[in-house]
């Protein structure tokens, strides 16, 4: 047996593969495309281990995809590639459309030919497991109830548009030709190799850099933070028990405002990495709002606790700690994704917000 999984050599994708074998020893093939977001680093850990295969494609590419769900015969794949970040999708939405749109409808299409093609006990338990975002559900008012699994869908970014987009499709390949489908929709995740274009490890390289610490607009919008190890558990017990054709919201039951989030880093930076300078908080600059800013997310994660008995096994005191030590001790890999193409990216999104 097997899994694909695509977009393995980013945040979410790569976590999912490290924390994959350490409770499986069922092989993985992962398709990425190592955009700027995908660093083959993340897993060199497995470098050696017979049990991961890394092809380098687009998911874009139907004969690509074919061929891979031909060889390798995957009783599953689990869909992680995607352009992911709010920012960059204001600035360039076509990328957002071409992967998260188009790719997740190649893939579909692939999925379809390659499940119809199976019989018996192996187009039983064929799975294509999509991983998605709260964001498709919109903004909160303040003190409304948090987003359940039929919230409507209001997308309101190019990247939560395009998300929902995909969400879609994957829903009507169930309901049409009846591809056996799960979805996932996690809310905000952190922790090791998140990309520092996103804001936890953003404020974390900036404040050791001695770096402004830019907080969009007042900094009082919340967002549900999640270990990404929580997530990973979350996939696994969905591609293992979830109901075909549901849907499933992860979320780690903590809401917390921008600003709180960048204190409490500082806090933990200080205590672990003092800065003779002063306390990090000084270099907190609230800067310019990004356009069509979500107010809120939450997430009512009790369907999935009610019927597959997930609950997170972090705290965010836990999770955040662990998180700004994992930064601490791997200033390489921080250095290794600073490149050229991520500095030209900093300077777009934030010159002028000065
Ligand atoms: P990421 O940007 O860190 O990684 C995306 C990965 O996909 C990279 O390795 C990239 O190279 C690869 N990729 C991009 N385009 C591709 C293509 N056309 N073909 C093949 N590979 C391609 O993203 P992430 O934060 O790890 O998010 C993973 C998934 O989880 C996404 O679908 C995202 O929408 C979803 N999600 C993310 C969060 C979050 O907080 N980061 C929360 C909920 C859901
Ligand atoms: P981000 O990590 O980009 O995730 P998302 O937009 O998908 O929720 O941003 C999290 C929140 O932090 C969001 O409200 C925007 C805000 N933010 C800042 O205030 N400053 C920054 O430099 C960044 C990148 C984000």
């Amino acid at each position: 047996m097997t899994i694909l999984v695509t977009g393995g050599a980013g945040f979410i994708g790569s976590n999912f593969v490290l924390d994959w074998f350490q409770t499986s020893s069922e092989p993985v093939v992962n398709l990425d495309a190592l955009t700027y977001a995908g660093n083959r680093a993340n897993l060199a850990s497995l470098q050696a281990d017979a049990r991961l295969s890394f092809v380098h494609g687009d998911i874009c590419d139907r004969a690509l995809v074919d061929s891979l769900l031909a060889t390798h015969q995957p009783r599953a794949i689990v869909h992680f590639a995607a352009e992911s970040h709010v920012d960059r999708s204001i600035h360039g939405p076509g990328a957002f459309m071409k992967t998260n749109v188009d790719g997740t409808f190649t893939l579909l299409e692939a999925a379809r030919a390659y499940w119809g093609g199976l019989a018996g006990d192996a187009k039983a338990a064929f799975r294509f497991h999509h991983v998605s975002t709260d964001e498709v559900y919109g903004s909160l008012q303040p003190g409304a109830p948090a987003f359940t699994e039929d919230h409507p869908y209001e997308p309101n970014s190019p990247y939560s548009a395009s998300k929902a987009a995909s969400d879609h499709l994957v829903r009507a390949w169930h309901h049409t030709y009846g591809l056996p489908v799960v979805t996932t929709n996690c809310s905000n995740n952190y922790g090791p190799y998140h990309f520092p274009e996103k804001l936890i490890p953003l404020m974390i390289v900036n404040a050791l850099a001695g770096k402004p610490l830019p907080v969009y607009g007042d900094g009082q919008q919340i967002r549900d933070w999640l270990y990404v190890g929580d997530h990973c558990s979350g996939i696994r017990a969905v591609l293992a028990g979830g109901k075909l054709g549901e849907t499933y919201n992860i979320g780690g039951w903590n809401e917390q405002a921008n600003i709180d989030i960048v204190k409490i880093v500082c806090g933990l930076l200080d205590e672990l990495r003092p800065d003779p300078a002063g306390p990090y908080a000084r270099l907190i600059t609230y800067v310019t709002d990004r356009p069509g800013h979500d107010r809120r997310y939450a997430i009512d994660a009790r369907k999935i606790e009610r019927e597959l008995g997930w609950r997170p096994a972090e705290t965010f005191a836990t999770g955040i700690r662990k998180t700004v030590q994992w930064y601490l001790a791997n200033a390489d890999w921080v250095a290794s994704v600073q490149s050229g193409a991520y500095r030209d990216w900093v300077s777009t999104n934030y010159a002028e917000r000065a």
